[in-house]
């Protein structure tokens, strides 16, 4: 069987072909999935989709239209997702619901460290022979406090460093985790978090609850020199207050991994276009500001992983079995997720 992969990356196409040889062709596409791209899934019983695919009510409709019966998205995240839909069209959605939180978890220290000890700006100097330190004093991290929200895999990743670098520890998550617990983690109140944390984190996947949980009252209760890292989902900080945030000059620095408009933007060379996203455009501007293209999961273990997981649900599927990584397995959601 021949199936298509949407948005698949220079580096991760080799790899992609690799795993599914011996077992089905895969026509890989650098676009990515939206209501313009979706009719070239036409007659392809399993699609492949990444990050930041569109996968709306509309788009499903294309593509169960179109003859296609499985969606298999190589990412963990799937708040583009629309399940309801999918399973109203008797789709089977599949995701890779784990795989090394390690990558991300090390990205969000690499945004962390970069911002606390101004590395870009460091590097564009020095690159320029101009060796002044200026502008560039950062602040030990140890004994210093991470506020660490969401508390699962990448979450438990991060606090574990942050514990080897001497850090005090404040998590929030709707559960514990005594792993977090065993290294010193203290569960607080999400205010309490904001208020008493050097350095903030976001770990928690985007849902109604926590969208824009980083809000201008979060913003506001923030300490004036605390550190803003969001390497999960845009959606979680209301960026517009952000840079008000900032433009009032508060905040150490803010390494973003991920933005809430970052479709159609991230993953695409737009150096020779009009940006007409004001709000980006804004950010940038702030040299304590570090944003990256959601790159936290492109380790070669995480890609290998999430491939790994794809070539198994796309077997699944076929098979008709279901798995943990099924977010609808023919039409039929977990009786949770209704
Ligand atoms: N930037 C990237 O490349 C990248 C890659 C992978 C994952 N992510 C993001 O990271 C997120 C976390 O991934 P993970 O593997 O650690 O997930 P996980 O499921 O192991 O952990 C998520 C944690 O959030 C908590 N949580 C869920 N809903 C909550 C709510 N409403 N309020 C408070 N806590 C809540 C859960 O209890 C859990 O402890 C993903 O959802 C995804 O959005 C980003």
């Amino acid at each position: 069987m021949e199936i298509v992969a949407f948005g698949v990356q220079a580096d991760e196409r080799p790899l992609l072909e690799k795993a599914f040889d011996g077992h089905h062709q895969v026509r890989c596409l650098d676009v990515f999935l939206n209501r313009d791209t979706a009719p070239i899934a036409h007659g392809y019983e399993v699609v492949s989709t990444s990050v930041n695919a569109d996968l709306s009510a509309e788009v499903l409709q294309t593509l169960a239209a179109g003859g296609t019966k499985m969606v298999a998205q190589r990412s963990t995240g799937f708040n583009n997702i629309d399940l309801e839909a999918a399973a109203d069209l008797g789709l089977t959605i599949g995701r890779v619901s784990s795989y090394s939180p390690y990558a991300v978890a090390e990205f969000a220290w690499a945004l962390a460290l970069a911002v606390n000890r101004r590395l870009v700006r460091a590097a564009n100097r020095t690159r320029n022979f101009d060796f002044r330190l200026d502008g560039l004093l950062g602040r030990d991290l140890r004994g210093r406090t991470a506020g660490v929200v969401g508390t699962g895999r990448i979450g438990e990743a991060f606090t574990r460093i942050a514990h080897g670098f001497g850090m005090n520890l404040l998590g929030w998550d709707l559960a514990e985790n005594p792993e977090c617990v065993a290294l010193g983690m203290r569960y607080v109140p999400r205010e309490r978090l904001f208020a008493e944390a050097d350095l903030i984190t976001l770990h928690v996947p985007l849902v109604e609850d926590t969208r824009h949980l980083v809000d201008a009252a979060a913003l506001a209760a923030m300490k004036d020199d605390a550190i803003l890292i969001n390497s999960s989902r845009g959606g979680l900080v209301d960026t517009a207050a952000l840079v008000e945030t900032l433009k009032a000059g508060r905040l150490t620095g803010v390494g973003l991994d991920v933005y809430e408009e970052e479709a159609g933007l991230f993953y695409f060379d737009r150096s020779l276009d009009v940006i007409d996203d004001d709000t980006l455009a804004r950010l940038m501007t702030f040299a304590n500001v570090l944003v990256t293209s959601h790159q936290a999961y492109f380790t070669e273990e995480a890609v290998g992983q999430i491939i790994e997981t794809t070539v198994a649900n796309v077997e699944d599927h076929l098979a008709g079995r279901t798995s943990e990584h099924m977010l609808v397995t023919r039409g039929q959601l977990p009786s949770a997720a209704r």
